[in-house]
């Protein structure tokens, strides 16, 4: 069942029109969250970060911060789902031809869940092989990666080269050539026992995960350094992962076929400590199940 603007209808029946703007041009913004053992994790800061990017592009969201919880948790019980990825779309919505945003009067709202597919056990033992591409994140001043957009083609045009290198995740440099992020997750990596990653400064999504670990990485006692980092920087270090909400710590084995090696000391306590996080969240939060 998808939810669908007030609500819940058969997958053949969530029909979005074809004169949709997310359709015509890509305006709209999206969440993407994970569900454990029936509960959303950090469900609140992901509808927050909506109601950001939201406020970004000037579109006003037809629901409050606690109806689209409820939405969210009708949608994860009708398919009867534990262990599930959800997607939150809203797009500009119907109207005629043209780029003004008056053009809508209704943003549209899809809500999916989807049941978890693990990923494959490799990735986790031996770490995936990433390469920085040519195509750069876009300009934080051009479209913000801040805004979770529905515009997907610079992350895209990079997944293309990341694919032909026969890579799992394209890394993208900035505009000024400084290390900023994945088409759909955060990097770190390690040098000198110092947990590194991109400021958000370089342009690059503030990832909910990425906020975790560097807690995470903070209560252990590791130094943390968010900064501004070249490519040759993160070649031949001692441990490089990337994050998102579905990957949570994935080890990298290899950068632009320099080998890293197998996933380091750090990095597989960091993903223990996020872990930890998660089942803790769970268990406070079992009372979200029955919203
Ligand atoms: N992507 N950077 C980009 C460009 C992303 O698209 C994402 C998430 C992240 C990590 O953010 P978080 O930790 O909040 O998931 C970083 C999601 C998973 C997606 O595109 O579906």
């Amino acid at each position: 069942m998808i939810y669908l603007n007030e609500k819940l209808v058969p997958e053949h029946k969530a029909l979005v029109s074809v004169f949709d703007h997310g359709f015509l041009y890509g305006d709209g913004i999206y969440e993407t969250l994970r569900a454990y053992n029936g509960v959303v994790f950090k469900l609140d800061e992901h509808i927050e970060r909506l109601f950001r990017s939201a406020c970004m592009i000037a579109l006003e969201i037809p629901k409050t911060h606690e109806m689209l919880k409820q939405a969210v948790y009708e949608t994860l019980k009708a398919n009867s789902h534990n262990e599930a990825v959800i997607r939150i779309t809203i797009s500009r919505g119907a109207g005629p031809i043209g780029l003004d945003p008056a053009l809508c009067p209704k943003p549209t709202l899809v809500i999916m869940s989807h049941e978890f597919k693990k990923y494959p056990g490799p990735y986790y033992r031996k770490g995936v092989k990433i390469s920085v591409v040519s195509t750069r994140r876009n300009f934080r001043d051009a479209l913000n990666p801040q805004i979770k957009s529905l515009n997907f083609l610079n992350n895209i045009l990079a997944k293309i080269e990341a694919k032909d290198r026969a890579s799992y995740e394209a890394i993208m440099l900035n505009y000024r050539g400084y290390v900023a992020e994945g088409t759909i997750s955060n990097i770190f990596f390690v040098k000198d026992n110092v947990l590194c990653t991109p400021c958000i400064n370089i342009g690059i999504l503030d990832g909910i995960t990425r906020r975790i670990i560097i807690n995470a990485a903070e209560e252990m006692g590791i130094k943390v350094r968010e900064g501004y980092f070249r490519k040759h920087e993160i070649y031949r270090v001692e441990e490089v992962f990337i994050s998102n909400t579905t990957m949570e710590v994935m080890p990298v084995a290899e950068v632009d076929d320099i080998r890293t090696g197998m996933p380091g000391m750090i990095t597989k306590a960091l993903h223990k400590a996020y872990k930890k996080k998660v089942a803790e969240y769970t268990k406070e939060h079992k009372q979200d199940r029955l919203l």
